[in-house]
């Protein structure tokens, strides 16, 4: 008795062929994919259906909590493989709000190897700590699932591959979305980053949607990076 995934592996295979005969032949010959995915390892999260795309269509990469972490060189081989190969024409970074991730770093939980990991969304929640302690608790995991994906959409676009590709006047977008697990949907962050000039512009930005309290009218030191201070704006 096979095992069940590999019968409706044969069936999903069949069908396939059944609708489009040279699908197979065609895909086994090359890949050109247009997207890159980079999303949480969540199950409920596949990239392809929930974009109604087929295979070759999008390239993944998927790791816990959709982290691209400057020296890891899983993500940034994965990246450019994809940009400098490939020729994708857009990344998307993809977080999705209830992030079990996120929410253990929120939280300050303790699970085990992946707090390390983690540790990196944890950073994303002290540098906005200000724009996220005086939510209430389901409002900030929400918002900390968003922030991160900001994060690491400017992590990308950081990265030597996509600042190599932008200085040879390569086209490549870099977005960012959150998924939501109650309707099925994406939503548009509206951080795309297309070149090395929109990065720090976008940056400066992306957080002020995210209010300070009301009585901090002063900049956060912890809040470097490309966030300005927005005070009195
Ligand atoms: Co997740």
């Amino acid at each position: 008795m096979p095992h069940r995934l590999l019968g409706n592996n044969r069936d999903w295979a069949a069908a396939k062929k059944a609708a489009d005969p040279g699908f197979f032949t065609r895909l086994a010959q090359q890949q050109s994919p247009r997207y890159m995915w980079i999303g949480c390892a969540d199950s409920r999260v596949p990239a392809n259906e929930i974009t109604g795309l087929d295979p070759g269509e999008v390239f993944v990469h998927r790791n816990v909590a959709n982290v691209v972490v400057h020296s890891d060189l899983n993500a940034l081989s994965t990246i450019q493989f994809a940009v400098e190969h490939l020729k994708v024409e857009h990344i998307f970074v993809v977080g999705h709000y209830g992030c079990a991730g996120v929410r253990a770093a929120m939280r300050g939980v303790r699970v085990g190897l992946a707090d390390n990991w983690l540790r990196h969304v944890h950073d994303v929640r002290l540098r906005h700590r200000k724009r996220l302690d005086h939510l209430p608790p389901e409002q900030q995991e929400d918002t900390l699932c968003e922030m991160n994906v900001i994060e690491q959409v400017g992590n990308v676009a950081l990265s030597t591959v996509l600042q190599d590709a932008w200085a040879r006047g390569q086209k490549v977008a870099v977005h960012g979305w959150v998924y939501g697990l109650r309707d099925g949907l994406l939503k548009d962050l509206d951080v795309t980053m297309d070149d090395s000039a929109t990065v720090v512009q976008v940056f400066a930005n992306a957080f002020k949607r995210y209010p300070r309290v009301a009585d901090d009218a002063g900049g956060d030191p912890a809040e470097e990076r490309f966030d300005t201070p927005d005070g009195g704006a």
